[in-house]
Order: structure tokens, then C-alpha cells, then sequence
């Protein structure tokens, strides 16, 4: 997914294109840094991995000033919605401001905002993605256990100082959703690989829909894009980068995301005994422990999986024709994920 090679754009040479981009973040500098109150001259900067589908059109700088300080300066250039942008940024700085006092767990400052453009100078956060963490864990460098412990706890209090207050779950407006989908796939109008599947995946949110409807659950702001590359863990601290999101209010969204925002890259590997939606018995244990709720029996989390499942399924219809074979082996696992999901509905 986090491939070096940038997508061919317009018949441009896509590393030219990078490079500009880069350029144009560069540029950005000098205005930061003067606001921030830091010393512009005399910076280095060095390029951040991203997404290789936005390499054309956003960048991630380190920026490291003269007296070895780091910041991280992101830059957009086009393809955001402008207001959505400011809002996501409110929450980013909502959720730093308000992990203030907790211990071990954090979301970098905002030391700079472009007014009109979402260009942004933050705090640097040392440490590894999570992603990454995970995956030196299975060469033997750390424990799979306790990293998921420590992501489940982090996650918890980020969830925590964003409480929104005890609700009900009313699923009527996604289901609208699923039955709108499901509709545009027998009318032909939405390819999605293995449509007959698909359909008995939408059939399956309607049931689970059913089961979770007025059930009493704890509101907490989400996140809204979290996944294993925008948790940062460093030896003390789990940080929160990349927030997504400002209004919605089912932490049970984002606790699926962590599984399926990659799918299959989390589920449950080969030998290993998988629990509910795929995901290894162990893997659950650990980061249920750390969350410090049981979410495999709560019907809404149930729900939000299979709604996660059903939108990474909606996503491979936009996929680029280069990443056909990527999205064949996610379709395929996507139906042993609802399978799964079904067998586990007959117990
Ligand atoms: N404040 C920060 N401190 C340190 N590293 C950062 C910071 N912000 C971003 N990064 C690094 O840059 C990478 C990309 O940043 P970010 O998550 O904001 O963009 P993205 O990955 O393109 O977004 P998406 O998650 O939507 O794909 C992160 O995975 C992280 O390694
Ligand atoms: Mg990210």
C-alpha cells in the first residue's frame, strides 16, 4: 500500500511530480515558522512515507531547524473540502488539548494553521507506526500482545476525553445506505467483485442491524480514519496523527477501522486461531484487555465490523486497474471475513 512509486498523473513524470509537491510544502516555511516562533533559516527537510494514491498532491515534511528540534509539516494541494479540512483540524487540536493530562497517551500540537488551505505545522512524534511496530513484532523484536494491549488502552482514553454521553443505536440511516448499494449492484450500476456475496453481506447488516437497534451504548467522537499507520508509538507514548472527523459519534466505527481499514493486513495470519470477524482469538484477547470492554459481544461494535467490511467491499469498485490483483486477494478474504461472520450468526 505504502509503495515509493507514485502514480503516472496526466502523462507527467510522476517523481517530478512529487518533487513539486514537495517544493510547494518547502515553500510553506518561512510563513510557519515565523508564526510558530521558530527559526526558519537553516532547516532541513526530509520527505515523510505516504499513501502512494496522494504522493501527487500531499507531503509530509520533518522539518528540522537549526538548534535540532523536529516539526512535521503537512501540506494538501487540492482534492480536500476546505471546511470539513478546518473541522477535522479543531478535533485534532481538541483531542491534543484534552490528552494534555494523560499519561503515555497524546496527539501532537498545532503550532500553525494555513487560514484558508489545509497546510499545518505540528509537533513531531518520535516513534514507529503502529503498522510498522506490529510487523517488526513478528521477526521477534517486541511482543504482539503487548502492543495491541498498549493500542487498545490508548485508544480508550482518546475515546475517553471524547466522551459524547450514553446513547441508543438506531441503524435505520446505514441500512438505507446497504439497501441503496445492494440496489445499485443487481441494477449492474456497482461492480463490486463477488456481487452475490456482496449482496449476502448487506442481508447480513440488515440482521445485524436488527440485533443492535436500541441498544444502549457509550457516544465518544471518533477519530474517523483510524489505522494502524496513524497510531505512532514511541518506548513512553501512543500518539494520534491524521484525526478525520468531527461530528461522528461510534467509537465502535473507529475500533473496527483498526482491523479492516487494511484489510487483510490485520486479520489473523496462517497458524494462528482466528476469533470473531477474522481477527486471531489472541489478537482480540489482547487488545479487548487493553480497551478494557468485551467488544466481540456487543452487538453495535458487530454491527459498525460488518459496516466496515461493507465499505472496504464499495472501495474496490474505485480501485486503479493496476491494483486488480491487490483487490482479487482483498475480495477473497473480504468473503472468508463475511463467512465467517455468517457461521458465527448460526452458533
Ligand atoms: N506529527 C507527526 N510527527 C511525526 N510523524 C508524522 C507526523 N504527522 C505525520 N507523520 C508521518 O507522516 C506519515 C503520513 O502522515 P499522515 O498520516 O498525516 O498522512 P497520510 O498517511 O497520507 O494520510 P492517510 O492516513 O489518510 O493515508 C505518517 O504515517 C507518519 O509517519
Ligand atoms: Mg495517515
Amino acid at each position: 500500500m505504502n509503495s515509493e512509486k507514485p502514480p503516472a498523473a496526466g502523462g507527467c513524470d510522476p517523481f517530478a511530480l512529487v518533487d513539486a509537491v514537495q517544493a510547494r510544502t518547502q515553500a510553506l516555511w518561512p510563513e510557519a515558522a515565523a508564526a510558530a516562533g521558530l527559526q526558519e533559516a537553516g532547516a532541513v527537510f526530509r520527505r515523510m512515507q505516504l499513501n502512494s494514491g496522494v504522493l501527487h498532491r500531499r507531503c509530509v515534511l520533518e522539518v528540522r531547524t537549526a538548534d535540532g528540534q523536529s516539526y512535521a509539516l503537512r501540506a494538501e494541494f487540492g482534492g480536500t473540502d476546505p471546511l470539513r479540512h478546518t473541522r477535522s483540524l479543531d478535533r485534532h487540536q481538541a483531542a491534543a488539548d484534552s490528552l494534555m493530562p494523560v499519561s503515555g497517551v497524546s496527539a501532537p500540537a498545532l503550532l500553525w494553521r494555513d487560514t484558508q488551505n489545509p497546510f499545518v505545522l505540528m509537533e513531531f512524534v518520535r516513534g514507529d507506526t503502529a503498522h510498522r511496530e506490529l510487523a517488526v513484532a513478528e521477526y521477534g523484536f517486541g511482543d504482539r500482545g503487548s502492543i495491541l494491549r498498549r493500542i487498545g488502552s490508548a485508544v480508550a482514553a482518546l475515546h475517553e476525553v471524547s466522551a459524547a454521553g450514553d446513547r441508543q443505536f438506531w441503524p435505520k440511516p446505514f441500512l438505507t445506505r446497504v439497501a441503496n448499494q445492494a440496489q445499485a449492484v443487481r441494477d449492474g450500476q456497482l461492480p463490486v467483485p463477488k456481487p452475490n456475496k456482496f449482496l449476502g453481506l448487506c442481508a447480513y447488516l440488515h440482521r445485524a442491524g436488527r440485533r443492535a437497534r436500541g441498544q444502549p451504548f457509550r457516544a465518544a467522537v471518533e477519530h474517523g480514519d483510524l489505522h494502524l499507520r496513524n497510531i505512532l508509538m514511541s518506548e513512553t507514548t501512543v500518539s494520534f496523527i491524521d484525526f478525520s472527523n468531527h461530528d461522528g459519534i461510534f467509537p465502535q466505527r473507529d475500533l473496527a477501522n483498526i482491523w479492516l481499514a487494511n484489510c487483510p493486513d490485520h486479520l489473523a495470519a496462517e497458524g494462528c486461531t482466528p476469533g470473531i470477524g477474522l481477527v486471531a482469538q489472541a489478537d482480540w484477547e489482547a487488545f479487548q484487555d487493553g480497551y478494557g470492554a468485551e467488544l466481540v459481544n456487543d452487538p453495535v461494535f458487530r454491527f459498525f465490523y460488518a459496516h466496515r467490511l461493507f465499505r472496504c467491499w464499495v472501495g474496490l469498485c474505485q480501485k486503479p486497474p493496476e491494483q486488480q490483483m491487490k483487490s482479487a486477494q482483498v475480495a477473497a478474504r473480504a468473503v472468508q471475513v463475511l463467512e465467517a461472520l455468517l457461521a458465527d450468526e448460526d452458533d
